[in-house]
């Protein structure tokens, strides 16, 4: 059987933004290869200018490369055809202040030729899926917060069905819920079976979704592969578990040693400010909401 042909590829990718003078011109990627195959989520990390966004630009046929490829299922970055397939968050959204959710997905709709039912049921579906507050649906976007305007952003890029979704830092500016909830979002894309390119610089925001990331730094990459090899100590052995007394605890200890371990460490597990921030906010909502039905 012949390999299916990865959602991205690029080989020896280049950019160099050019600069008045020679000194001024940016080498924003050198020689980068990318393979993301179909149905994974990959992360693309790396600190602020180190050419996520230029890489994604490039994927979209937005800026040409300077030299090497990028290919999108195939085809060249901006092909006309493979276009369609893909959902694009921006870095930065531009939503009209004036119209609401409702309104501007529709009008989105309209550009995909969307007849006026389908319409109204894939606005209503995707927004559903970004869980973007039913009341505010019908409010102009204007003073919408941060976390309401990405999902509006993320419901556009969506509505037309992408098999690949491409985000910018989906999670820039979102307070941690938010970021927890655009991460189950993303889990609910791969469920889906889409392919998932995500950018960010902060590595906890996709520690937990990412099956395979490089990191790039300086337009180059750093560090690559999947994400369980790159985070696991492979030769750290632990132990966890409950009922574990003193006297059961130094028999362990005792027992271990006796067999050769070394740099024996116990403790109890800590669990992430991020986590029991989390919890506590859910819990909250979780009452509110239970409160509201009543
Ligand atoms: N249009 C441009 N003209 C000149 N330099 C640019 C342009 N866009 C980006 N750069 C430079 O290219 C490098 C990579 O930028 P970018 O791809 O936006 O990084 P990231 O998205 O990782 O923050 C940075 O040094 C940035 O200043
Ligand atoms: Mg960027």
């Amino acid at each position: 059987m012949v390999a299916e042909t990865p959602a991205i590829e690029t080989r020896q990718l280049t950019k160099v933004y050019p600069g008045f003078w020679k000194s001024q011109q940016v080498a924003a990627l050198t020689n980068l290869n990318l393979t993301v195959r179909r149905g994974e989520i990959f992360g693309l990390l790396g600190p602020n200018g180190s050419g996520k966004t230029t890489t994604i630009k490039i994927l979209l046929g937005l800026i040409n490369p300077t030299a090497g490829e990028a290919l999108v299922m195939g085809q060249p970055g901006g092909d006309q055809d493979t276009r369609r397939r893909i959902g694009y968050l921006p870095e930065e959204s531009y939503l009209y202040r004036f119209l609401n959710a409702r309104q501007t997905l529709d009008f989105y709709a309209r550009l995909f030729n969307m007849n006026r039912t389908q319409r109204r049921q894939a606005v209503d579906y995707y927004l559903d899926f970004v869980g973007l507050d039913p009341q505010v649906r019908s409010r102009r976007i204007g003073p919408y917060s941060k976390g309401q305007t990405r999902r509006v952003a993320l419901a556009q890029a969506l509505l037309n069905n992408p098999d690949l979704v491409i985000m910018d830092e989906p999670t820039s500016g979102l307070d941690p819920v938010g970021m927890l909830e655009i991460k189950n979002m993303i889990l609910r894309l791969k469920q889906a079976g889409k392919t998932v390119l995500l950018s960010s610089h902060q590595l906890a925001d996709v520690e937990d979704v990412c099956d395979r990331l490089v990191i790039l730094y300086r337009g180059k990459v750093e560090l690559e592969g999947a994400l369980s090899d790159l985070l696991e100590v492979k030769d750290v052995f632990q132990l966890e578990g409950r009922n574990i007394d003193a006297a059961l605890q130094e028999r362990l200890l005792t027992l271990a040693r006796e067999a050769g371990a070394i740099e024996l460490k116990t403790g109890r597990p800590r669990v992430r400010l991020e986590d029991l921030f989390k919890r506590l906010v859910e819990s909250k909502r979780r009452g509110e909401a239970a409160a509201a039905g009543r």
